[in-house]
């Protein structure tokens, strides 16, 4: 069946904005746009986590302790604000009781004809299985079905990685293939499976209120 496009004012619907909070195992989970007094919170996790980060995310010539230090994040931050500003993502950070915890990166956003963007995301481990990162994607998956006005979302994964797979699945995206040697990842290219949500494919009230139902998540 067709259907109309919609028209949106200004160049990107739906930010900046913060969304949440969801209650998961006691504890508040929010998003918000990262600010650039993240980098201190932002580098001692990410320099603790090195080991569990490492295998997952796009390899960082220069070494991990440089490109996660606490001098790294303006440059960074500021890049993603800019792409915020143009309408090209939109960078959250995941708080968890008012803390950072993680980053939730819906990139390259494109507008009409496709109305597509990826997501991404990274969390403390020492919150690791708590349901943390489910609750922040289904927030800002949400988010990107409704004010922002996008249709599909696409979330790469390497086949390893049990707990993205498991996040994904969580949240009903469906599998589309493989794309082999995709991304450098901890120094080689790495086949990844891609994954997709479009915005017919959300149930009842969204992705949010379907973690509620099912008991995974409250609304505080
Ligand atoms: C992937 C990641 C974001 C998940 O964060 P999280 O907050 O722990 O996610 P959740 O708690 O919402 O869900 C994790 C699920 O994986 C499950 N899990 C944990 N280890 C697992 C494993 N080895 N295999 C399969 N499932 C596993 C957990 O039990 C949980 O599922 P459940 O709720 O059914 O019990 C986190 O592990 C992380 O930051 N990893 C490193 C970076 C990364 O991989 N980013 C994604 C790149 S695609």
């Amino acid at each position: 069946m067709a259907h109309s496009l919609p028209e949106y004012a200004g160049r990107h619907p739906g930010w900046p904005t913060r969304l949440g909070p969801l209650t998961v195992s006691g504890r508040q989970v929010e998003l918000r746009p990262v600010k650039l007094g993240d980098g201190g919170a932002w580098s001692d996790i990410r320099i603790r986590d090195e080991k569990n980060l490492i295998p997952w995310e796009p390899s960082t010539p220069g070494g991990w302790a440089r490109r996660n230090s606490p001098a790294e994040w303006p440059g960074r931050w500021w890049l993603l604000r800019g792409a915020a500003r143009r309408g090209a993502a939109l960078p959250f950070a995941i708080t968890v009781d008012g803390r950072l915890a993680g980053q939730v990166m819906i990139g390259n956003v494109i507008r009409e004809p496709l109305l597509s963007a990826y997501v991404g995301y990274w969390c403390d481990a020492r919150l690791n299985g708590l349901g943390v990162t489910t609750a922040a994607v289904a927030l800002a998956v949400d988010h990107c079905f409704g004010p922002v006005g996008l249709h599909r979302l696409e979330a790469t994964v390497r086949p390893e990685n049990g707990p993205s797979l498991r996040v994904l699945a969580k949240l009903g995206f469906r599998e589309e293939g493989l794309f082999r040697r995709y991304l450098d990842v901890d120094g080689e290219w790495r086949d990844h499976l891609c994954f997709a949500l479009t915005q017919e494919e959300l149930p009842p009230g969204g992705l949010t209120a379907r973690l509620v139902a099912e008991g995974r998540a409250s609304r505080a």
